[in-house]
């Protein structure tokens, strides 16, 4: 990963190596060399992941957004991974779920033909053209100092042209040099990469048997709207969520677990009539924006980007579109890049569905009298990604700290709640400890770790809780044993002060609401 970092953007590269350190995020399989795409989660990655899915869970299904006035209705799923083959033909992935890829055959590398950027003379079919992966520092920089040797002089004053790889000619092509190649014209014409994982199902592993791993969790929920409709009382408008995991087999998985291989899903499908689809997509749009705000991301590092025409997926209803909102990642800073998309997908995914399996999945609608396939407006959000994004906007270096950073999650969605230390492990101060903790963890409510540790110097110890981002500590010292108060320290402000230990739990409780 770079080590470059744009003006203002935090490090990728120390946000990865605290999250292997603290227990967040490990490469999988790692003792055997790791596996490209795919990652762990440890105490702490797993208990934040979960933290977001039931955020996410609660906000659509529990305790639904209201509109005017009224709660919207939505109920939720739990779908298979692996499904009849033909939902995947129905659904447009077999033939269609593709990225073009290109492979270098010096190096062996496989680039997404629509990453790859060319810095050269374009048009001057005598010079050299560099090849580099866009949003990639390393790969631009040198292939600039590539071009410069190149030309043998400074280019400072010289306009560079940028373009697309793929649409340089077949003779520009032949002076291409890849983004990690020596020699030019190595890099293939681009061709399609189907992105679904296979498997078998059954013993005899023959063509008939083969079947995939979802690529998405939205199939699983058109699958099941009959079954929805028929068991439940919901009636459109209405909405099906799903939280699970995805795969795609992606050319280029990078930037941590921003684009992986086998990642997970919160998507939900909301179901109304197509005159209603337009003033629906409005308001997911601005509804999904103000949730990721809710939880912690700040409304300067999001943006609500509208898809240009050409870039709509195949369920996309054109005109009407699809929206991401996206993130102000620290490798695309001071640029954004895609965490959540909301997209119009008409009745595309019901008409195929009813099509390809000869069912019937109209709905009557009772109030307008009329039997018809409901438009889909859909909210769907990375649920890893969007553990990434709480990541990056937690991370917030500060060189007056033991830990030179600190982990400013908003409480409610921190893995560890407090921790609870006796200032030495002697003088009944770690029995009043633990008394403390096992009343902080029988509260119901807060969904989190409640840490105790006797052992390491107080500094220390805080120090670990502001890189795991620990809304607050609780001390247990001399002072406890006769007044039966602790110190506590709060992680942003470093204030600490005095709170009876019997007003500890409500206190907290109160704290753990933002
Ligand atoms: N059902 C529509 C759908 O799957 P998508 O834009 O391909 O749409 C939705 O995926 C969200 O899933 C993305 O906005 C992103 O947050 C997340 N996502 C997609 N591919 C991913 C990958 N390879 N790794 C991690 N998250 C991914």
């Amino acid at each position: 990963m770079s080590d470059a970092v744009a003006d203002g953007a935090k490090s990728m590269e120390e946000l990865v190596s605290l999250c292997k350190r603290r227990g967040f995020i490990f490469p999988a399989s790692e003792i055997y060399g790791g596996l490209n795409g795919f990652w762990d989660y440890g105490p702490l990655g797993v208990q934040l992941k979960k933290n977001l899915a039931d955020r996410w869970w609660r906000d659509m299904t529990l305790t639904p957004p209201l509109r005017e006035g009224k709660p919207v209705s939505i109920v939720g799923v739990d779908s298979s991974i692996i499904q009849n083959p033909r939902v995947w033909e129905a659904s447009g992935h077999v033939g269609g779920f593709s990225d073009p890829m290109v492979d270098c055959t010096e190096t062996k590398f496989r680039y997404r033909a629509d990453h790859l950027v060319c810095i050269g003379e374009k048009g001057d079919t005598s010079g050299q053209i560099y090849v580099h992966i866009e949003d990639d520092d390393e790969t631009y920089a040198a292939a600039r100092k590539k071009l410069d040797k190149y030309k043998k002089r400074s280019l400072a004053n010289e306009e560079i042209d940028t373009c697309p790889f793929v649409s340089l000619s077949a003779e520009e092509r032949a002076i291409a040099v890849g983004p990690h190649a020596k020699a030019p014209g190595t890099l293939t014409e681009p061709r399609a990469f189907n992105l679904m994982f296979q498997t078998y199902v059954g013993a005899t592993a023959s063509e008939d048997d083969k079947a995939y791993l979802r690529p998405e969790t939205a199939q699983g929920i058109f699958l099941n709207f009959a079954n929805v409709t028929d068991t439940s009382r919901v009636r459109v408008p209405f909405g099906i969520a799903q939280v699970g995991k995805a795969f795609r087999n992606e050319v280029t998985p990078r930037n941590f677990i921003f684009r992986s291989r086998e990642f997970e899903q919160m998507e939900m499908e909301f179901f109304c009539h197509k005159d209603d689809a337009q003033q629906w997509l409005d308001y997911w749009v601005a509804e999904r924006k103000r949730w990721w705000n809710s939880i912690g991301l700040s409304d300067d590092n999001m943006i609500v980007r509208k898809h240009d025409d050409d870039e709509l997926a195949h369920y996309s209803k054109n005109g009407a579109g699809t929206y991401d909102i996206e993130y102000r990642w620290p490798f695309t800073h001071p640029g954004f890049g895609e965490l959540e998309g909301v997209a119009h997908r008409s009745n595309f995914d019901l008409s195929q569905h009813k099509e390809h399996s000869k069912k019937k999945l109209e709905y009557f609608d009772q109030e307008r009298n009329e039997r018809y396939l409901p438009d889909v407006i859909e909210p769907a959000a990375g649920l890893t990604r969007g553990v990434l994004a709480l990541l990056c906007e937690a991370f917030t270096p500060d060189e007056s700290r033991a830990s030179k950073v600190v982990m400013k999650f908003k409480p409610s969605m921190a893995p560890i709640k407090a921790a609870v230390y006796p200032l030495v492990n002697k003088d009944g101060m770690p029995e009043v400890a633990e008394k403390l903790v096992r009343e902080l963890r029988g509260r119901s409510g807060h969904m989190g770790l409640i840490e105790f540790d006797p052992k390491q110097s107080i500094g220390k110890r805080y120090a670990r809780m502001d890189e795991a981002g620990c809304p607050v500590c609780f001390t247990i010292d001399g002072d406890t044993m006769s007044d039966q108060t602790v110190t506590y320290r709060d992680r942003d402000t470093l204030a600490q002060d005095r709170i009876a230990i019997d007003k500890v739990g409500d206190w907290l409780d109160e704290k753990l609401r933002s």
